[in-house]
């Protein structure tokens, strides 16, 4: 694989630090140095500006504008207008000036610089000393953190401290809508702003999408100063100026309060009004970071992974579950998990199937609430589905390849148009965490209905060949999206044959349940028997191209065939291949992105016998280059079920640390935070041997050479499962319930007594 590990990080099991000013790496570690709250987000940009390249990255959930019509696109079912997460409010908007001269961190002096990223705390901060043309020495102190409890509250810290001689401070703090999205352009109106001695608030409403943020601030600062407040066109803030003499110091508390609707349910004085309100009972800095450090003292009691003799792996893996965390935990069911979560402008923050396939394992056994609300993601936004479906001159309901909102967003029509699997992966899904949870109520209340319209979608969708003996997908692109317009892509087939499957099972579950709500969900629907007639046939007659004798799933029809091409012949400088080769040259050949036979045998790993994984692992992993970060988790898992402990381990070694060595050479962009769920996914599924495919759990660990033990916990149905692996033993205890798993094939009830296994060699 082409990927090579750029290390620049202090590595420590509970920080990101940074030492030393290095402008070329500033926006990579900007990536870094996001922090979030699911509501909002920031990347680590320094608020006091900077001329180096840096991109000011706030963002909110939900909040997103549409780019332009494309007049020219024509074409039924194509979509031509795209809407995107917009860059919003830089609510830590800072300038400062030191005997008139504007500090750059570009251009100065500076020792001792350090930015830390603490996951105990969840605050990032930055440290330097700086040295100006007439050798003043001047301290800085920045400080900030985004509230995981009260969602709407940040915080930032500004400490200046003059060490050796007297010098003019001129601070500039405020609230600026001027922000630039993609770097060029600006989409907030501002239709309110105040300001009053200490504090200042505004409305910006974004131009097409006429959606709002409030953001409101109180200042505090240790020396009794005179604030002038100002307003430009875009901008609200203060100015404040000292002469510190030696050794004294400024400091300065900005409590911000921000508010985004997404729709106008309330007049703008209401908004206003609200903002102020929760402004007024905001607790300041020091008060409210105490609730931040409980918050996360208790997510790493229950969700850390422990690994003992690989610092670089551990300092990986909570980095990983700390981004996760922050994107995402559930706090309300019209958010989802965006390829880059709110770290930055690429894939303009839309959700893909990733949220389903590759991060719903860890809410399922961390978090189940967190679970339903992303499912219910998908349930609030089955209207827009269904409109989609038609558009493709389908029926039933069609989920987005892209979405922020629930309307396909990708305006590539080779994805939009020909992949399902954001269709079948909200099918999955329901079955993963009902088969887990056993949340039947939510299967019948939401579930079902979304199962019953993605079926309709994938019978009206399927099409049956000429001698009407095999049924299936014509024309499509499966997850690897290396080969568009196939036919019968395995994947594909597989998955909806599963849908239609489980969604026959369901309604004969809710039927016995309860006829009166089953009576009912059918007169909602309007379902007649000859779909539930298909929905049988298109299950039993789905083709999925096998050849018996080489235990070989093929792709799609007709790949076997395809001009192979040898991928580790392929130059590095080629990579990444989508910028480098012509966009058709990528399509015609054996070449793969990412899984796509090996995906479905990930999903429902235990449907395939070990020989039958083995002999599809050994014929597609020398074919496939990886291009998607979301690759090397499942390869890894599935090299380490084949004992192939050094795969495994070669490809967990992307997992953990994807973006902190920026391994893709893209985190710049923003995190890769959906292939971060899969470094949770990739120890527990992989190193463990973790199944959840069938009624009971399965674990099966195995312990790289290299690490001395590993330890995490899951959430199973009211229990506390905690498992550390050793090269002796398996240790397992159970706090709750007591509950029932099969290890290395035997059963086994766990208690709150350690149960101690020799672990496999
Ligand atoms: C992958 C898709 C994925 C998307 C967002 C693409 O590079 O090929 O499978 O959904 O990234 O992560």
């Amino acid at each position: 694989m082409a990927k090579i590990a750029s290390e620049y990080f202090k590595v420590n099991p509970w920080k990101i630090e940074e030492e030393g000013f290095n402008p070329e790496r500033n926006r990579v570690a900007e990536s870094i140095f996001s922090i979030a709250n699911e509501y909002m987000g920031v990347r680590g940009y320094m608020e006091e500006g900077v001329s180096c390249d840096s991109l000011s990255g706030s963002y909110f959930n939900g909040i997103y504008e549409y780019g332009q019509v494309d007049e020219s696109v024509q074409y039924k079912g194509i979509v031509n207008q795209a809407h995107f997460m917009v860059n919003s409010v830089n609510w830590l908007y800072t300038r400062i000036y030191l005997d008139g001269e504007q500090l750059d961190l570009n251009n100065a002096d500076v020792r001792e610089f350090k930015r830390i990223l603490d996951f105990k705390t969840g605050d990032l901060t930055r440290t330097f000393i700086l040295i100006t043309g007439d050798r003043k020495e001047v301290k800085f102190i920045f400080k900030r953190f985004i509230s995981m409890n009260m969602p709407n509250y940040g915080y930032q810290h500004i400490e200046i401290e003059a060490l050796n001689q007297s010098i003019e401070v001129e601070i500039v703090t405020g609230l600026d809508f001027s922000i630039l999205h993609w770097e060029k352009q600006n989409y907030w109106n501002i239709v309110k702003q105040a300001a009053g001695d200490s504090f200042a608030g505004c409305i910006g409403e974004t131009i097409t999408s006429k959606q709002q943020v409030f953001s409101g601030y109180q200042l505090q600062t240790n020396i009794d100063i005179p604030l002038h407040s100002f307003k430009e066109e875009k901008v609200i803030g203060h100015k404040l100026q000292v002469n510190l003499t030696k050794d004294q110091k400024i400091v300065i508390d900005k409590q911000v309060t921000n508010i985004a609707r997404r729709k106008p349910e309330k007049t703008m004085v209401d908004l206003w009004n609200e903002g102020m309100d929760k402004l007024n009972n905001q607790e300041d800095y020091s008060v409210h970071m105490q609730k931040n450090i409980e918050y996360w003292t208790t997510i790493w009691k229950d969700h850390d992974i422990v690994i003992e003799g690989d610092e670089k792996n551990q300092q990986g893996i909570r980095f990983c579950i700390f981004q996760l965390q922050q994107t995402y935990h559930g706090v309300d069911s019209n958010n989802n998990i965006g390829a880059k979560g709110l770290t930055g402008e690429a894939y303009s923050g839309h959700a893909f199937w990733d949220t389903e396939t590759y991060c719903l394992p860890f809410f399922i056994f961390n978090n189940p609430e967190a679970a339903q609300n992303l499912l219910m993601y998908r349930y609030n936004t089955l209207d827009q589905a269904r409109k989609r479906a038609p558009q493709l001159d389908c029926t039933g309901a069609c989920y987005p390849i892209a979405t922020l909102n629930g309307e396909e967003a990708c305006t590539l029509w080779q994805h939009a148009s020909l992949q399902f699997q954001p269709s079948t992966g909200v099918a999955y899904g329901i079955w993963q965490y009902v088969l887990n949870t056993g949340d039947l109520e939510f299967l019948f209340d939401y579930g079902l209905e979304m199962l019953v319209e993605i079926s309709r979608f994938l019978v009206s969708r399927g099409q049956w060949n000429a001698d009407h003996t095999k049924f299936g997908y014509y024309g499509v692109m499966g997850p690897d999206e290396f080969q568009m317009m196939v036919n019968h892509n395995s994947y594909t087939n597989y998955m909806a044959k599963k849908t239609f499957e489980y969604t026959l099972e369901a309604l004969a579950d809710l039927q016995v349940c309860s006829s009166v709500q089953y009576q009912r969900l059918i007169d909602k629907l309007k379902l007649q028997n000859f779909e539930i007639g298909e929905f049988k046939t298109c299950a039993q007659q789905m083709y999925i191209p096998y050849d018996a004798d080489r235990l070989l799933y093929e792709q799609h029809e007709g790949y076997f065939d395809l001009p192979h091409i040898d991928v580790d012949a392929i130059p590095v400088e080629d990579f990444p291949l989508y910028k480098n080769w012509s966009y058709d040259h990528i399509y015609r050949n054996d070449m793969i992105k990412q899984p796509d036979v090996l995906m479905f045998m990930f999903l429902y790993n235990q449907e395939f016998s070990p020989d039958c994984k083995k002999a599809n692992y050994e014929y597609y992993e020398p074919r496939c280059i990886h291009e998607s970060s979301l690759s090397p988790s499942v390869h890894s898992i599935l090299a380490a079920e084949l004992d192939k402990i050094d795969e495994a381990v070669d490809f967990f070694r992307f997992a953990t640390r994807m973006d902190i060595d920026d391994y893709n050479r893209n985190t710049a962009e923003g995190l890769h935070i959906t292939s971060i769920a899969a470094a949770w996914v990739n120890i527990v599924y992989g190193f463990a041997g973790f199944r959840s495919d069938r009624e009971e759990l399965v674990l099966s660990p195995i312990i790289p050479d290299k690490w001395k033990s590993y330890r995490f916990k899951f959430k199973y149905r009211g229990s506390l499962i905690t498992i550390k692996v050793t090269h002796q033993e398996v240790e397992l205890v159970c706090d709750g319930k007591k509950m029932n798993l099969i290890v290395y094939g035997k059963k086994y009830q766990i208690t709150s007594e350690s149960l101690r296994i020799a672990v496999k060699k």
